[in-house]
């Protein structure tokens, strides 16, 4: 599958870097192709993975959204033309560590659906830190990793992208949903860096 990573930072770095290792194309959105730190991610994420500009990277058939949510509106709609795109919002719209730009009755997802007019929106991943992305295993049990959208078969995309890594996927709805997963990820921030738990833990759904 071809991926484009836009913001390929911490979380953006790590999905991608993985994507790529089991054998994707992933191309790296950057400002600065050039630099010593973009130049070490290509090269640890290995031969299929390149650096390109936004645009080249939002060619891919996937898109992985993973920017600052100031920023976000901006690099979204510079992106060019991204309808029929699968693109998954890792973005979570923090005002602060302390709050969300948005919510209750929409979403940061809603919210980047509107402005990649056209687009398959699917909320994935911005529950779990990026060091649970990196290596999700807790013990035997697969991690749980919520995801919603309103596009069946870009689910089922996002679904598999989600099981490569190692996580146990489970569609949680319509992309409104992101209403409810923005807030649980402040809730993790939360007790991630104010509560003292630090970052290795991660929510997971238990079923009987
Ligand atoms: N970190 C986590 O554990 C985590 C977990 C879940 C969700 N999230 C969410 O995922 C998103 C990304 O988080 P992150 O921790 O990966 O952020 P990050 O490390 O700061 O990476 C963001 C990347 O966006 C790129 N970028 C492009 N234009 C930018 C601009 N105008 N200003 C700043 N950066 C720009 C930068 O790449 P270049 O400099 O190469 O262009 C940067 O590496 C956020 O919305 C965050 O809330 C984070």
């Amino acid at each position: 599958m071809n991926l484009g990573i836009i913001g390929s930072g911490n979380v953006g770095g790590t999905l991608g870097t993985r994507w790529a290792q089991a054998g994707h194309q992933v191309t790296f959105a950057t400002r600065k192709p050039d630099s010593k730190e973009m130049q070490e991610l290509v090269a640890g994420a290995g031969p299929t993975a390149r650096a390109a500009s936004v645009q080249d990277a939002a060619k891919a058939e996937v898109i992985l959204l993973a920017t600052p949510w100031p920023a976000t509106e901006e690099i979204v709609r510079s992106a060019g033309d991204l309808s029929g795109k699968v693109l998954i919002d890792v973005t979570n719209p923090l005002l602060n560590l302390d709050g969300l730009a948005l919510g209750t009755t929409t979403s940061g997802g809603e919210q980047v659906a509107q402005w990649a007019a056209g687009a398959r929106v699917v909320k994935a991943f911005n529950t779990v830190g990026n060091n649970i992305m990196a290596d999700p295993r807790f013990g035997d049990r697969l991690l749980a990793l919520l995801y919603c959208g309103d596009d069946a078969a870009a689910k089922k995309t996002v679904h598999s992208l989600a099981a490569e890594l190692g996580f146990d996927p489970i569609d949680a709805g319509p992309l409104s949903q992101a209403r409810l997963l923005e807030p649980m990820a402040l809730l993790w921030i939360s007790l991630a860096l104010k509560q003292g738990l630090g970052r290795e833990f991660a929510f997971q759904l238990l079923r009987r």
